[in-house]
């Protein structure tokens, strides 16, 4: 068997003793049945970089027809993968609905699993869906089978780090008084200024976005080059909640103020929309610096 430099990269990523007769339990279909290999075609985005570029069919939910099912199928995980659930997730779903074509097949560990499903079931709910249950964990193989496993620099380096997810949405305040924004930076960890950023007619690209740089009035726990992706990955969480903040193909800017978890959970607390005549905003952001809360 012939590998490229990314199958090889990833089979680099894959732990675990290589098992000749693999057998599980999930696969739709047995290694007798035919399968193929074919080159995961560019319409389907979710896979298309996730690190190889051939693909088996059947799938492991047992979908063959590409363009009827495993294509169209594979949008359906877009507005969770945007969100950056979990560094791994892309992996994870990719290994299950787009199968690396080596001349074995791989799953993901059931550690995986659980790690990907601990962090995005939360935001698929949000989301309004329930894990599904062909991506019930029990399902696939423990760490002594083949299979990718969870790349613990990830959760390491995840710990920590302020991370958005699912919450209420925040109130608006519209033209607020200077001591009510005061009141605010005063009593939340952190506030920025940011543009929120909605497509008219969004079809690759996330529908929110945010422009430009986000600028701390209040930087408290929060990474200076982390937060636009913070910002973000906030609003693709909870779409309805972000569809409220921007009409589509607009901008706008805003004094978003919130807390951050000792778990890293960021919160949005209180936020105001900053227009161009909204003095006692921009009152609020000049008196701050030599303010006493
Ligand atoms: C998402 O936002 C909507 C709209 O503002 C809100 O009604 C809903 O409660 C939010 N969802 C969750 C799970 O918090």
């Amino acid at each position: 068997m012939q590998l490229g430099a990314s199958e090889l990269a990833f089979v680099l990523l894959l732990s675990g003793v290589f098992s000749t007769l693999f057998a599980s339990p999930l696969l739709a279909f047995d290694l007798g049945q035919s399968t193929r290999c074919v080159t995961i075609p560019n319409q389907m985005k979710v896979c298309k970089d996730v690190g190889y570029s051939e693909m088996r069919l059947p799938n492991f939910l047992g979908h063959s027809n590409l363009e009827g099912e495993v294509v169209p199928r594979s949008e359906d995980w877009r507005p969770l993968l945007q969100t950056g659930c979990h560094p791994q997730a892309q992996a994870f779903l990719c290994s299950i609905i787009a199968p690396v074509c080596l001349d074995t097949f791989i799953q993901p560990c059931h550690s995986l699993c659980v790690a990907v499903r601990d962090s995005c079931a939360p935001v698929l709910a949000c989301q309004g869906h329930p894990w599904p249950e062909a991506l019930n964990c029990d399902r696939f193989p423990a760490e002594e089978d083949m299979c990718l496993t969870p790349l613990s620099k990830f959760s390491h380096f995840m710990k920590d780090l302020p991370k958005a997810v699912c919450q209420n949405c925040p109130s608006v305040e519209v033209a607020p008084a200077t001591k009510t924004v005061m009141s605010a930076l005063c009593h939340h960890d952190f506030a920025v200024t940011a543009k929120l950023h909605r497509l008219r007619h969004p079809t690759r690209e996330p529908e929110f976005q945010v422009e430009g740089r986000v600028e701390f009035i209040r930087q408290g726990p929060l990474l200076p080059y982390d937060t636009q992706h913070l910002l973000r990955d906030w609003l693709l969480i909870n779409l309805s909640c972000a569809s409220a903040l921007v009409r589509p193909g607009r901008s706008q800017l805003y004094v978003l103020t919130g807390s951050v978890q000792p778990d890293g959970n960021i919160a949005l607390v209180r936020l105001f929309p900053w227009h161009k005549k909204d003095a006692g905003i921009a009152l609020a952001t000049r008196k701050w610096k030599h303010h006493r809360c």
